[in-house]
């Protein structure tokens, strides 16, 4: 049993850090745009870095899938203040992640 704790631990790490949030395509744009329209690209990949960066200040980053967009939508207004985004910086955290949902 001892020598499988190394690789229950590695295994443990893995799942832990293992998730990434979609990268931007044109899927994704089409999504966004079609939820809020005049959403654009660049707006959607400022998003996701910032969702890479201010939101993991505290914990990891989470599937969006995990979450109905109602959740979201409630997380989002508590966890947009505890990161210090400005309003137009939430709106667009919110369309990036609304739109990475798969179900
Ligand atoms: C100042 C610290 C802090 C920052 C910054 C922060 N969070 Fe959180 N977040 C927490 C704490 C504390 C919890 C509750 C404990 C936990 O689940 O880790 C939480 C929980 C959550 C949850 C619910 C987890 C669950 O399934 O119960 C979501 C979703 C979330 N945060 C998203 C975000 C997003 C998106 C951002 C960026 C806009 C963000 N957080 C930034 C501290 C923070």
């Amino acid at each position: 049993m001892r020598r499988m704790l190394p690789v229950i631990t590695t295994l443990l790490l893995m799942a832990g850090c293992g998730y990434a949030p979609p990268v931007v395509d044109a899927a994704l744009v089409a999504r966004a745009s079609a939820a809020f329209p005049g959403t654009n690209q660049a707006q959607l990949e400022q998003a996701r870095a910032t969702y890479l960066t201010a939101c993991t200040a505290c914990h990891v980053v989470r599937d969006p899938s995990r979450y109905s967009a109602k959740e979201l939508d409630s997380y989002l207004a508590i966890m947009g203040e505890r990161a210090h985004l400005d309003a137009a910086t939430q709106e667009s955290v919110r369309r990036y992640l609304q739109a990475a949902r798969t179900k």
